[in-house]
């Protein structure tokens, strides 16, 4: 299950990010809930992807909040 924490620019957060953005946790998993604004990022780079693959409930459109904020 997921405790949500927020809700910011088409994202749920679930928690806040714990590294800080080095790409070292995927504590800032996101799922975004908007196609067209998750169509606009860039795409995750293979250390997001790594870590995405640690995070609960990956979804098609899960990233790091980190990254993409
Ligand atoms: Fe740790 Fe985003 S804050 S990976």
């Amino acid at each position: 299950f997921y405790i949500m924490v927020g809700k910011l620019n088409n994202l749920l957060y679930f928690t806040s990010g714990a590294c800080e953005g080095s790409l070292a946790c995927s504590t800032c998993h996101v799922i975004v809930m908007d196609m067209d604004y998750y169509n606009k990022l860039e795409d995750p780079t293979d250390e997001e992807n790594d870590m995405l693959d640690l995070a609960f409930g990956l979804t098609e459109t899960s990233r790091l909040g980190c990254q993409i904020v």
